[in-house]
């Protein structure tokens, strides 16, 4: 559902560009006063000041919001989750919290394969209503597109599943959300293949990803490239091929062991590669010179006690920074943007504008749509967030409290109740 819509007497924040923001041009925020934008059927027509002519009637067919001064922010894109998934690992969580750790927990079958169980259990509808469940609580928080993996079918059927429940919730005529769907059947090696990992990437080559694509499931094909999990080869073998078919490139990369993600993502081209809690110095080199997205996902390595990203290190590299929430039922079970935003400044040292440009237009350039969303200006989507106050600093400063007072996607305004 699109809109016409007329937001005045906004607080106008926001990165410009069309493409992602690197290094310093992270900090740059256009700010603009009595401002007013205007959304034409759902897509931005004129940002600027107050306008204070009528013209002509011309207004009649608009609907009309007062922001009071409030912030207007671009809609936050969300460029990493895991949100369809059945079941709960509560357990696990506090085995962790004793001492145990996610990849040991993994390694003697938990982990994703006791969330892959749980989905293949589950029926589609069940599987449907638990997602949409999550939308409902993004959109709550200001994100108005959000990137969803599948990852925890690793057969045929049940990835089918994920993508298709994804492809649903997105077709949806009153969606408030986005959904931009990645094929990660490389999450994980199931249990039936066992002992033969290339096997099961020749089966996500030859099989998965053609039937993905010919049934337009998914835009982006990510790995798991991981000690223990898939080696940069099995993934640099995977994403060549997938490459091949049309599939946008993402990387789960570095997050346990220094293992070359960053690197194999920068040669491959990869839109983003996500984590890098342990990428080496040359990899973020790498990543900076070829303009690949740094993902950084702080609430995972709160959630797992790991040190955070080096958020500054990509930055004065001249690496584009992206934030993204990685909710999953595993590592980080939260969705929540407002501490990320608390984490990202007070852990990670980003500043709060770079924060806002990690979370609206570099997460869009992590899901190649830059083009069209991720900042207030003509010709992009009329998806925004309005905040509780005229002090986009707020964001961080209200501690994991969420300080976002309406939605809005295609100019239809979501109060948040
Ligand atoms: O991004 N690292 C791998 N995948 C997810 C966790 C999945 C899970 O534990 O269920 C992540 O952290
Ligand atoms: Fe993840």
């Amino acid at each position: 559902m699109n809109e016409n819509l007329i937001i005045f007497n906004a607080t106008i924040v926001t990165p410009v560009g069309f493409s992602a923001r690197k290094g310093e041009e992270m900090s740059q925020l256009q700010i603009i006063e009595n401002g007013t934008v205007e959304v034409t059927r759902g897509v931005i027509t004129y940002v600027g000041c107050n306008r204070s002519e009528e013209r002509d009637g011309y207004y009649d067919r608009y609907w009309h919001y007062n922001a009071r001064g409030r912030c207007l922010l671009p809609g936050f894109v969300d460029s990493h989750t895991h949100f369809v998934f059945g079941g709960e690992r509560a357990e696990e969580f506090s085995w962790r919290m004793k001492g145990e750790s996610y990849m040991s927990i993994m390694q003697r079958g938990g982990g994703i394969a006791s969330t892959v169980k749980a989905t293949r259990a589950l029926s589609y509808i069940r599987l449907r209503s638990q997602a949409e469940g999550f939308l409902k609580k993004m959109t709550a928080m200001g994100v108005t597109t959000v990137e969803g993996k599948s990852g925890y079918g690793l057969d045929r059927d049940t990835e089918l599943m994920q993508l298709r429940v994804m492809r649903s919730l997105n077709s949806d005529e009153n969606k408030k959300i986005d959904i931009v769907s990645t094929f990660l059947g490389a999450h994980a090696l199931p249990e039936e293949y066992r002992g033969r990992s290339d096997e099961y990437i020749d089966f996500l080559i030859d099989t998965m990803l053609p039937e993905v694509r010919e049934n337009d499931l998914a835009e982006c094909c990510d790995v798991f490239c991981e000690q223990g999990v898939f080696s940069v080869e099995q993934s640099r073998r995977l994403l060549t091929a997938a490459k091949a078919q049309g599939f946008r490139l993402k990387m789960h990369a570095d997050e346990i062991v220094p293992l070359g993600g960053a690197e194999l993502a920068a040669e491959l081209g990869a839109l983003s590669a996500d984590h890098l809690l342990h990428v080496s110095d040359e990899g973020i080199c790498a990543m900076a010179r070829t303009g690949v997205v740094a993902t950084l996902l702080p609430l995972t390595a709160f959630a797992l006690k790991e040190p955070y990203a080096r958020a500054r290190a990509f930055i004065n590299a001249g690496c584009a920074v992206a934030l993204a929430t990685d909710l999953n039922p595993g590592s980080c079970f939260s969705g929540s943007i407002p501490l990320l935003f608390a984490l990202a400044c007070i852990q990670m040292e980003m500043t709060v504008e770079e924060a806002i440009t990690a979370l609206t237009l570099n997460g869009a350039a992590a899901l190649g749509r830059a083009d069209i969303i991720g900042s207030i200006e003509v010709g992009k989507q009329g998806d925004f967030v309005v905040l509780d106050s005229s002090d986009y600093r707020v964001l961080p400063y209200y501690i994991g409290m969420n300080c976002v007072n309406t939605t809005i996607k295609g100019g239809v305004l979501y109060p948040v109740v």
